[in-house]
């Protein structure tokens, strides 16, 4: 999140279909969606707050892979932003999004407003309890996920899509979206995909376009830190405290970089180990200034 509101445009990229539409109206939305089910299409959805970048356009490149039917929803959700957070400033640029969804095949887009989601007299959440939740982005944010699991388990509801696709750049998130549509039985196949990241390391994120030259530049030691565990770790390193000391190491050396957690996790549960293995995800959170970014490594799996 940031207070900061001076937004610098990101890059985009290829692909096409003519026939894309955007639909605002639930009902609309949700007829044309159980209409695709009843020909046998199958339908693969990619839920995004919209000002997307190469990470969003991998989940519909993947999505439009895997299905007949590629829904996108551009939502900037009130839900998951806590007063004081970035949500007035949040970059928006629909016109945008909806060329870059167009090159990228996207068949519908799904824009609903704040008062077709949230109506007047709105009163049910869907929270994921316990650790998963309270712990990482959740001790940070105490409300920030009852928000992200309401929104997305009312845009399943919606769009009813067979599959759909999130980051691992948000890994937490992910792992609670899944825990929530295991635990609600909701038929759809949930596709983690990995981080991409800017040519210089950096995790894609419409937050980065709050950074100032050189915030940008202190951000890069997000992944610099990250990428030194992975060396700490392949030269026989299995202490945890020992790896996480070596990225706060390299995170102090940015003089305004605040650190508000470096983590040593399981990557299903989320605990935290205290000996890293292959199973084990490092997560962070830092603030640039006025910007908040997180970015991850799963010591399983090479930097990207
Ligand atoms: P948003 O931040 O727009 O992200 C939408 C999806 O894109 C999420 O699954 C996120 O993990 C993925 N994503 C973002 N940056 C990425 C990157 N660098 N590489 C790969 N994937 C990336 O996450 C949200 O929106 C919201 O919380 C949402 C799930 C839409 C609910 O409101």
């Amino acid at each position: 999140m940031a207070l900061g509101c001076d937004v610098r445009l990101p890059r985009s990229s290829s692909h096409a279909t003519d026939s894309m539409e955007t639909i605002s109206d639930i009902k609309t939305m949700q007829d044309r969606c159980l209409q695709a089910r009843a020909a046998g299409q199958t339908i693969a959805f990619v839920p995004t707050m919209g000002f997307l970048h190469d990470g969003h356009l991998s989940l519909l490149q993947e999505g439009r892979k895997r299905a007949d039917l590629l829904v996108l929803s551009i939502f900037v959700n009130p839900t998951q932003f806590a007063p004081g957070e970035d949500l007035d400033c949040y970059p928006r640029d629909f016109e945008r999004d909806e060329a870059l969804a167009r090159k990228a095949g996207v068949d519908l887009i799904f824009y609903p407003t704040a008062e077709m989601i949230y109506p007047s007299g709105y009163a049910t959440y869907v929270a994921v309890e316990g650790p998963l939740t309270t712990t990482l982005e959740g001790a940070c944010r105490a409300t920030h996920f009852r928000g992200v699991t309401t929104v997305v388990a009312k845009l399943f509801l919606i769009v009813q899509p067979h599959l759909a696709l999130f980051g691992r750049k948000d890994f937490q998130q992910l792992a609670v979206i899944s825990r929530m549509t295991t635990d609600l039985n909701l038929p759809v196949k949930i596709i983690g995909m990995p981080i991409v990241r800017e040519a210089d390391g950096l995790a894609m994120s419409s937050r980065n376009v709050y950074l100032s030259p050189k915030e940008r530049q202190q951000a890069l030691s997000l992944v610099a830190s990250l990428r030194q565990a992975r060396s700490v770790v392949r030269a026989g390193e299995t202490e945890a405290k020992t790896v996480l000391a070596s990225i706060r190491q390299r995170l102090v050396q940015e003089s305004e970089l605040v650190i508000d957690y470096v983590k040593a996790c399981h990557a299903q549960t989320l605990d935290e180990v205290s000996t890293v293995d292959a199973e084990t995800v490092i997560l962070l959170a830092v603030r640039v200034g006025k910007t908040r970014l997180i970015d991850n490594q799963l010591l399983a799996e090479e930097v990207n």
